[in-house]
């Protein structure tokens, strides 16, 4: 029996968390898994559920949560919307509603006849995933969709909160943090929140729920996080399996179509020189006040830099879109700028214009980024982004820092020439030399190319 032979039948089964940042690297691992001759079948929340049309190769299975049923304005999930529940609050209020459904969910599939390799599930679904898949009775394995480096921080937070640097006091915050150089202790990821006890919990939950997994599969390269891979792996007591960058995978992929908007960006695109443009985005869930978004825009007038930016509706906090710009900001800037609700990232950052990302680091955005060549201007928000930054500035050196606090129109119009005009070759040239550290991870005999094989033996070897 051949090895696509032995495969066919095979089916994993994956749980992502429901928001893009961690969405979108589960479907791309759904995309390298199907490559490999498996079958896919996606578990995934009622809430932010995606269209399965998007993905024809995989198998969705909608889990309705335990709120369902109650009038619309007593569940939690839907008034978190509206009331702008924080991110905290919201992932715990999603592991309470949708716990137990999972584990029924994962009992109906495990036991509907095709044989069902293991479980994948976020690693932040943390250890309810655990008793879910033994009592299934199948094998776990824990996509962690963010960095390395930053994930050494969260497996410190014990450690760090009995050495007092929690809750962070403002004194302290360019201080060293001695357990994890180069990270001061404003790098620390954190988030607001109005439980900081909650964020320790989801933070330490994840961590214990990736140790006590089968393996952990990243979407990073080993030439990139080595090091923080060997610290990690010295105390995980499982498999390690990087294999990022998922998104580079490319023949493993499903392609995604382009929009009426994605051609109007790229022949907007088309039009401009070579890399004389500012990519602007802050993900898919940072939030920014009106006089930040206020003082972006000034600033990248200012600089004189085309550029592309993205503003999410619900980028800026009591706005629809762009009305809080004066009226006619937009008409004046004409074809120096461009505002879009969402593009095709990826296509942008390949695009030859692009010359810089103004971006709020996700992990995500790092790697697609740092794939390109394209060096970054880092406004980190929250959690990780904020470790993820300290790397790509100091260790990295293929970005520049624009803290949130200090950020008014001056600084940014300064920030952004800086990026574009005085150090921008230098930054690219080291983002370039990343660039094919990750080509060659990827290619046949790389390390990323490697573990994704002995992931695809780790995986078929549960159920021998
Ligand atoms: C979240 C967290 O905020 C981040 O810190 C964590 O690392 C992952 O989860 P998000 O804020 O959305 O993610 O940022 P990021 O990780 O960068 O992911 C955003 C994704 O959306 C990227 O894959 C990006 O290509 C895509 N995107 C974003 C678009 O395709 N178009 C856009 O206009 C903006």
């Amino acid at each position: 029996m051949n090895e696509m032979e032995e495969r066919r039948g095979r089916k994993i089964i994956m749980f992502p968390l429901p928001f893009p940042g961690h969405f979108n690297p589960m479907i791309e691992l759904a995309g390298i898994f199907h490559h490999r001759g498996f079958s896919v079948t996606i578990l995934h929340t009622s809430y932010n559920s995606p269209d399965p049309s998007r993905h024809p190769h995989f198998t969705f299975r909608t889990i309705h949560h335990n709120n369902e049923g109650e009038e619309e304005d007593q569940d939690p999930l839907s008034r978190s919307k509206a009331s702008g529940m924080d991110l905290m609050a919201l992932i715990r209020q999603l592991k309470q509603s949708y716990t137990e459904p999972f584990r029924q969910s994962l009992a109906a599939e495990v036991s509907g006849g095709e044989t069902v390799c293991c479980l994948v599930s976020d690693a932040i679904w943390g250890r309810s995933t655990k008793v879910a898949a033994e009592e299934a009775g199948v094998g776990r394995v824990v996509l962690r969709t963010g960095g390395a480096a930053s994930f050494c921080a969260f497996a410190a937070f014990p450690l760090l909160r009995d050495k007092g640097y929690f809750p962070i006091q403002d004194s302290r915050l360019d201080d060293l943090v001695i357990e994890l150089p180069p990270l001061k202790v404003k790098d620390l990821p954190v988030i607001e929140t109005n439980d900081p006890e909650e964020l320790y919990r989801i933070i330490n939950d994840m961590v214990d729920g990736a140790k006590s997994s089968s393996g952990v599969i990243w979407n990073t390269f080993e030439d990139l996080e080595r090091f923080q891979l060997m610290d990690l792996s010295d105390n995980f007591q499982v498999p390690f399996f990087p294999i990022g960058p998922f998104h580079k995978h490319s023949e493993d992929l499903p392609s995604t179509k382009n929009n009426k908007e994605d051609y109007a960006i790229t022949s907007w695109l088309d039009k401009q020189d070579p890399k004389s443009v500012v990519y602007v985005s802050f993900g898919s869930l940072a939030a920014i006040e009106e006089k930040e978004f206020l003082q972006i825009a000034w600033g990248l007038r200012n600089s004189e830099q085309p550029f592309l930016w993205v503003v999410r509706p619900g980028l800026v906090r009591g706005n629809e879109w762009l009305e809080a710009l004066p009226s006619g900001f937009v008409e004046n800037i004409g074809h120096m700028g461009k505002f879009v609700k969402w593009a095709n990232q990826l296509n942008v950052l390949a695009h030859p214009a692009v010359g810089a990302f103004w971006t709020h680091c996700g992990w995500n955005s790092t790697l697609e980024s740092i794939c390109e060549g394209v060096p970054m201007i880092c406004t980190p928000c929250f959690t990780d982004q904020l470790v993820n930054t300290r790397y790509i500035v100091d260790v990295w050196q293929v970005g520049i820092m624009l803290e949130r606090s200090k950020m008014d129109k001056n600084e940014i119009e300064q920030v952004v020439r800086s990026a574009m005009i005085d150090k921008g070759d230098a930054m690219r040239e080291r983002c370039m030399a990343l660039k094919e550290r990750a080509d060659i991870c990827l290619r046949k005999d790389g390390s990323s190319s490697n573990n994704l094989d002995k992931l695809v033996t780790h995986v078929l070897s549960f159920d021998s």
